[in-house]
């Protein structure tokens, strides 16, 4: 078995032949050229390009010791944050940890998050859990001006200070923001809080090889060293799954699958698919352009998607990760009366029955006009998730430049916010709030 990220396309042929797919492969080389060399669109974004072999042992050791800090003085760590600054931290703890625990069996430290939504019943009953424990914050976010997390961490905040004071408190307070500017900056700078800087030149929802990641991955109790190390050899090594996964959904689009089913048959791996979509979504949905990301979990969800995935609107791809081995195994047994008619698969272990579901449901959406595209990691371990994480990051860069886009900006995102500004009466939206109540009253 392979001990690399692999990428196969021999079912993704159909309206697509292999030759058309063939015939894209220049185009993806010449999209990874400028990519590599930094001549494209967004060219001031590409820091994340060689963060896996830039980061020193140093700063690797300064976040461990920063989390392990935490881990000893707190019950649980709440990672305030949103959109690229929450979702890889989150992807990857939820892949590495034990299903009913978000975090590494031996630790004690539970980490939790917030700040990725404005609900009051979610807050109210974090602080609620939160009330009487030890517990400290780590606040990410790199404009330092975001809502959502701004909210949830006046509101953590002030409850941490009421229980230890603000002394203890900072001591438990950790903020990952720009290098200078910001609201959450100057405030970290006031308070005293231990910092660490998310770089200028590191969009958001390419950061989580940066402390954005690293620092609650790391709390959580897993190895960022071999996360990082995996995402080296991604980076150091050939770019042929790369390509491979750019040049085929390109081709797929362009012949009118303008939809991509990201599949996973290992619930560990929801939100890494929540990430890969705000991933792809924030960096090719513009200018009237972009597959639609979006994201199922099997067997779970053929029993509600799976009737529009075999016979729907044909205008579907699917990309599937499959995932090698299990970390346990947990046998069938048999059963004397077999009277829910099991006896078959006795014997086998849970995955294998699972590896049967991932091929034959493959193979009926195949045959339903889906075209597959197979992505295969041989474990859930932090060197194949740095892997698998790197890996998509510049899949999306590469992929972005074949469809014509700016794969590193993301003006669309504004418009909510400018509205919904105007319609809190945030100072400075003035002109905004009176042209909305106009449109409103019409
Ligand atoms: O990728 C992005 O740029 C966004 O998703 C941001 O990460 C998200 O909006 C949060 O922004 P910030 O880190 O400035 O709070």
């Amino acid at each position: 078995m392979s001990n690399s990220i692999q990428v196969f396309n021999k079912y993704a042929f159909g309206e697509v032949t292999e030759q058309q797919v063939n015939a894209m492969m220049p185009e993806a080389e010449q999209a990874l050229e400028v990519l590599e060399k930094g001549n494209g669109a967004g060219n001031d974004f590409l820091g994340w390009l060689h963060l896996p072999s830039s980061i020193t042992a140093e700063e690797l050791a300064d976040i461990e010791e920063t989390a392990s800090k935490l881990r000893t003085t707190c019950e649980y760590v709440v990672v305030v944050g949103i959109g690229g600054s929450y979702l890889g931290a989150k992807a990857a703890i939820e892949a590495l940890s034990d299903c009913f625990a978000p975090y590494k069996a031996d630790h004690t430290a539970k980490v939790l998050f917030a700040g990725n939504n404005i609900g009051e019943d979610y807050l109210h009953d974090l602080m609620t859990l939160l009330t009487d424990r030890r517990f400290g914050i780590v606040v990410i976010s790199k404009s330092g001006t975001t809502t959502e997390p701004a909210i949830a961490f006046r509101l953590l905040k002030d409850l941490l200070e009421k229980q230890v004071g603000k002394a203890i408190a900072s001591k438990r307070i950790v903020a990952i923001t720009d290098a200078r500017k910001g609201a959450l900056r100057n405030l970290a700078t006031q308070e005293g809080y231990k910092t660490y800087v998310i770089p200028d030149n590191v969009g958001g929802r390419f950061s989580v090889l940066t402390p954005v990641g690293l620092l609650p991955i790391a709390i959580a109790g897993f190895d960022i060293k071999e996360l990082v190390a995996g995402a080296v050899e991604v980076e150091q090594g050939c770019n042929c799954a790369i390509l491979t996964y750019a040049a085929t959904r390109n081709a797929l689009y362009r012949a009118g699958k303008k939809i991509e089913l990201l599949v996973n048959f290992n619930p560990k791996l929801h939100y890494l698919a929540e990430w890969w979509k705000q991933l792809y979504g924030e960096s090719e949905g513009k200018g009237g352009k972009g597959i639609f990301p979006a994201a199922v979990d099997f067997s779970t969800d053929l029993h509600s998607m799976g009737q529009w995935i075999q016979d729907g609107e044909r205008t579907i791809f699917e990309t599937v990760i499959s995932v090698g081995e299990q970390q346990n195994r947990v046998i069938i047994p048999h059963d004397e009366a077999d009277l829910d008619g099991l006896n078959y698969i006795a014997g086998k272990d849970v995955d294998y029955v699972n590896k049967m579901a991932e091929l034959g449901t493959r193979l009926a959406h195949v045959d339903g006009g889906v075209p597959n595209l197979l992505i295969t990691v041989p474990a859930l371990t932090e060197r194949y998730l740095g892997m698998l994480l790197y890996f998509f990051e510049k899949a999306c860069g590469v992929s972005g430049y074949m469809l014509g886009v700016n794969p590193f900006d993301q003006p669309g995102v504004e418009a909510y916010k400018k509205n919904m500004f105007a319609l809190l009466s945030k100072p400075g939206y003035e002109e905004a709030s009176a042209a909305l109540q106009e449109k409103l009253r019409r």
